[in-house]
């Protein structure tokens, strides 16, 4: 009876833990008028962010390279609820677009409160083919912009105590087959914003670094790319979009979505021959010896 109760106890003190480390403390108001910048908002996760931050009533300055697409979103902003939707058409692999696209939006919006780094370039999906040239021009649209992009944004950002969001994946901290140029982009942006993150901390500057760690979403992008090939549910792009609007307001430093990509990350280092089998076992791939 004393064990049952001590077990009981502690499970009650456990559950109450987890529920308050996974506590909703999302205050829909603090995006009201927010001053937000995300980039490859014409489809996918950048587009659900878009409509999210519409209806909480922000301000946004959206990107990506297809004008009339952009509008079109620009468009269901507004009628969403969005203070304001601008667009800016830019290709990322141009290195003077990200500069450009920051001071055009401070024009704009007089001040910056989120910038969302979320576009990446069309990679293929399949084994590492020997392309230089292609992780030269992947590194530029899906790394060196976001740099560049945060280093025009951050003085405005330092002064609203404002937050960047940066859209990482499993395989920016797992490697993964078959995404070779892919994940190293991914892996420099951990480095890079983890530094930064650090460094803003040392300086006392109030600007929250979130990077958002994703397993695989429903967008039409990635199912075209994995179908048939790996054997893993997608989360829904809108649910995906809504938790990481909510993880950078709440200036939560990672995101993990969905949870179970978490699991993976805590054996990364503990046991990475089963991680790799896991990892491998996700994927269908018939053996050359077969
Ligand atoms: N979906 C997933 O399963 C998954 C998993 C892990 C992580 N993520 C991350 O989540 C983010 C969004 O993924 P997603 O699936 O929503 O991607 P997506 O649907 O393919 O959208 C990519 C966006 O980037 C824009 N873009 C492409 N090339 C560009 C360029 N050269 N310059 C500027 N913009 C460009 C595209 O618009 P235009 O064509 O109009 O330029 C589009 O708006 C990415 O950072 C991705 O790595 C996704
Ligand atoms: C997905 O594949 C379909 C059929 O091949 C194609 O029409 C469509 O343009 C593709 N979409 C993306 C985003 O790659």
């Amino acid at each position: 009876m004393r064990l049952l109760g001590v077990v009981l106890c502690s499970l009650a003190v456990i559950v109450g833990w987890v529920a308050f480390l996974w506590r909703d403390t999302f205050d829909p108001a603090s995006l009201s008028g927010a001053r937000v910048l995300i980039t490859g908002a014409s489809t996918g996760i950048g587009e659900q962010m878009a409509y999210h931050y519409a209806r909480f009533g922000a301000q946004i300055v959206l990107t990506a390279r297809r004008e009339a697409v952009l509008q079109k979103v620009a468009e269901k902003c507004l009628e969403l609820g969005a203070k304001k939707a601008l667009v800016f058409p830019a290709d990322m692999a141009s290195p003077s677009e990200p500069e450009k696209f920051v001071r055009f939006a401070l024009e704009q919006l007089g001040g910056l409160d989120y910038v969302v780094l979320n576009h990446i370039g069309w990679t293929p999906f399949e084994m590492w083919s020997g392309d230089v040239a292609h992780v030269r021009w992947l590194m530029e649209v899906n790394f060196l912009s976001y740099v560049a992009i945060t280093s025009a944004a951050l003085p405005a950002l330092t002064e609203s105590k404002g937050g960047i969001i940066v859209l990482s994946s499993l395989t920016g901290r797992i490697a993964t087959p078959f995404t070779a140029s892919y994940s190293a982009t991914k892996f420099a942006l951990e480095g890079f914003f983890g530094s930064l993150r650090h460094e803003l901390a040392m300086q006392e500057k109030d600007v929250s670094v979130t990077v958002c760690i994703l397993g695989l979403i429903d967008t039409e992008s990635a199912l075209n790319k994995t179908r048939d090939v790996v054997d893993m549910k997608a989360a829904p792009v809108s649910d995906t979009a809504l938790a990481i609007v909510k993880a950078g307001a709440t200036r939560t430093m990672e995101l993990f979505y969905p949870w179970t990509i978490q699991l993976l990350c805590l054996i990364r280092d503990w046991f990475p021959e089963q991680r790799n089998g896991i990892i491998r076992g996700f994927y269908n791939f018939p053996s050359p010896s077969a």
